[in-house]
């Protein structure tokens, strides 16, 4: 019987045996660097996750685990690029590491990878999960269009945002399932439950991922700390704290979002003390509580095995409660 730490520590094996380092090497090494220095493997995990509530076979899903592995890190690649972001999982980007061309061209070899690992499956299921697959990859690239085009707006509401964070993030944690329930044989009805229960704890995820961008600990969060204050990404705190904030707290947070010169570290602290006194922290935690739940309900749903079922439940716990 497995448990998610097991299919975990397959997914770490499996990634372990891949030789990703040939000829030429300035375009593999980046590949190599980045799989392999770390990160909480959530993707292809829930994969293999969604395929053991089904069937006791889940070699078929080992490749198409690590192709959602390998998409999400390719995606890191570019989103790193994008976001001027110096650190990742405690190390230096590739483009810092490397060059942005780098970046960007290890980025592409990584999107055809990926491909190449999910068709590796039975011609049965090889549409399915190729068409699920392809679909997911081109929300992912919706979803960091509207958070590039997000930065410069000044009208965005809080159901952009939300649809942004479903599109960039929660649809391929959603996929991650699905594809996994697909390869195991499960019923439309229960693959589509599984999607419903990981875009929902998808959104909580990245709420949490940008709460942890302002009030996380560099070192359990393994990356620089305010990056989305410094690029005036629209985050719920932000878009709450817009709303909210009145007279000079207003005035305050609006000087903060249009100056064009400024000390980072003096805009990070100044924002968050914002955020502070509005409370919108709080507002994110409620939220985050109303997708858990939400998630949670759908998962109750699924007819699969219930002991993974349980462990599924747990780890949304986990994943939401990513320590500061
Ligand atoms: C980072 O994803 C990008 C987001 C969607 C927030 P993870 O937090 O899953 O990154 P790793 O793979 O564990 O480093
Ligand atoms: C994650 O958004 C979305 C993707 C990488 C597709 P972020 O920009 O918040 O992710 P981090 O914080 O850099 O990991
Ligand atoms: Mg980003
Ligand atoms: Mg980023
Ligand atoms: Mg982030």
């Amino acid at each position: 019987m497995y448990k998610i730490s097991d299919l975990q520590k397959i997914v770490e094996k499996e990634l372990g045996k891949q030789q990703f380092v040939v000829e030429p090497k300035g375009l593999y090494e980046p590949i190599d660097y980045v799989m392999g220095m770390g990160g909480k493997r959530i993707r292809p995990t829930l994969c293999l996750a969604g395929c053991y509530l089904f069937t006791d076979e889940i070699e078929q899903a080992v490749k198409p685990s690590l192709s959602l592995e390998i998409f999400h890190n390719f995606t890191l690649l570019h989103d790193d690029i994008m976001d001027n972001a110096d650190v990742r999982r405690n190390q230096p980007t590739v483009h810092k590491k490397w060059d942005e061309n780098t970046g960007i061209l290890s980025g592409d070899a990584m999107l055809i990878k990926a491909y190449q690992y999910a068709a590796q499956i039975n011609g049965q299921h090889l549409k399915k999960v190729l068409d699920l697959f392809s679909q997911t990859a081109i929300e992912v690239c919706e979803g960091q269009q509207y958070d590039m085009e997000f930065e410069t707006r000044d009208d965005v509401k809080v159901d952009d945002y939300l649809t942004m964070i479903r599109l960039k993030t929660a649809v391929l944690l959603a996929a991650s399932l699905k594809t996994g329930a697909i390869i195991g044989d499960a019923s439309d009805k229960d693959a589509d439950l599984l999607y419903q229960f990981g875009e929902n704890i998808g959104l909580a995820f990245q709420l949490q991922d940008d709460f942890l961008d302002v009030y996380g600990n560099i070192e359990t969060f393994g990356k620089a700390i305010g990056g989305d204050i410094v690029a005036n990404k629209k985050t719920f705190l932000l878009l709450n704290a817009l709303q909210l904030a009145s007279g000079s707290l207003q005035e305050e947070l609006l000087t903060w979002i249009n100056a064009k010169e400024f000390d980072a570290e003096e805009k990070i602290e100044s924002v968050r003390n914002i955020y502070n006194s509005l409370k919108v922290d709080e507002l994110a935690r409620e939220k985050m509580n109303f997708y858990f739940e939400k998630a949670i309900s759908a998962l109750n749903e699924v007819n699969g095995r219930d002991s993974m079922k349980e462990e599924l439940r747990q780890f949304a716990i986990k994943l939401i409660e990513r320590s500061r």
